[in-house]
């Protein structure tokens, strides 16, 4: 589908496991496995890490069981990784209550190399990198996928977060989870001009509902962004999922 010398590129984020929309997961590894990109990149909060929040549990969830939902990443991950050359994951602020809860109990730190995710959904793999959430070396952590465009969880919640996003990568495009909408601002790169600077979040693969629902409509989508990675330049499309589907660029179908 690429022309040659472009690449292609999947991203995903916030699936929150256990709280994954199924079918929309479904929809995007048929996707992966259809267009098998070079390089998938997933933006964070793959796990929800609920079990190590330090908010009370939400009234009515049943309480899960944190090895089986890092079993059901290592399936996603194990799957996804089939179908690509590359597969990153950059961690999230949902997986870094880890590092939080490890810090804060003796507990934690005992148990933390049995549990944390970049541990434990790291083992084995190859062709693989785990961008730390917290700074480990002082600088902000992030992907770069090539010399344009960088990957990170999110630096924002608020409305426009993915404005915010650009005003803050520095000259960069960037492509980001976290809020669970999908949002684009593009626009015209002042040192390069017919060129673009965009950034992008990619909405979510959970279920489009919040937990700690209050009745209040959100702007949640099912979503995921397919890029094609040029040698000066970079196309990228936010594809909803919709009905338990989704149109790739080209006009294919992929139905879970
Ligand atoms: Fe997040």
């Amino acid at each position: 589908m690429a022309k040659a010398h472009s690449k292609t590129m999947l991203a995903f984020g916030d699936v929150h496991i256990p709280h994954q929309n199924r079918r929309t997961v479904e929809i995007f590894c048929r996707v992966a496995e259809r267009v098998r990109p070079e390089l998938i990149v997933c933006l964070g909060d793959l796990l929800d890490c609920g079990q190590f929040s330090v908010h009370p549990p939400t009234h009515g969830m049943p309480e899960t069981n944190y090895h089986e939902d890092l079993r059901q990443a290592n399936v996603l991950l194990d799957r996804l990784q089939a179908a690509c050359g590359r597969l990153v994951l950059v961690e999230g602020n949902h997986e870094y209550r880890l590092d939080r809860w490890a810090a804060a109990t003796a507990e934690g730190r005992g148990a933390y190399s049995m549990l944390a995710p970049r541990m434990q959904l790291a083992k084995g793999r190859t062709r693989f990198s785990y961008v730390r959430y917290g700074s480990v070396d002082g600088r902000y952590p992030h992907y770069a996928i090539n010399s344009r465009i960088i990957a990170v969880h999110g630096w924002s919640y608020a409305r426009h977060a993915t404005k915010n996003h650009l005003q803050i990568s520095q000259g960069k495009s960037v492509i980001h989870g976290h809020t669970h909408r999908a949002d684009a601002s593009i626009i015209q790169n002042i040192w390069l001009p017919g060129r673009v600077i965009q950034a992008r979040s990619c909405g979510c693969l959970c279920n489009p509902i919040p937990l700690y629902g209050t009745g209040r409509p959100v702007e949640w989508i099912n979503a995921f962004i397919l890029g094609y990675l040029g040698r000066r330049s970079d196309t990228l499309y936010t594809i909803p999922i919709m009905d338990n589907r989704c149109i790739l660029p080209d006009g294919t179908e992929v139905a879970a």
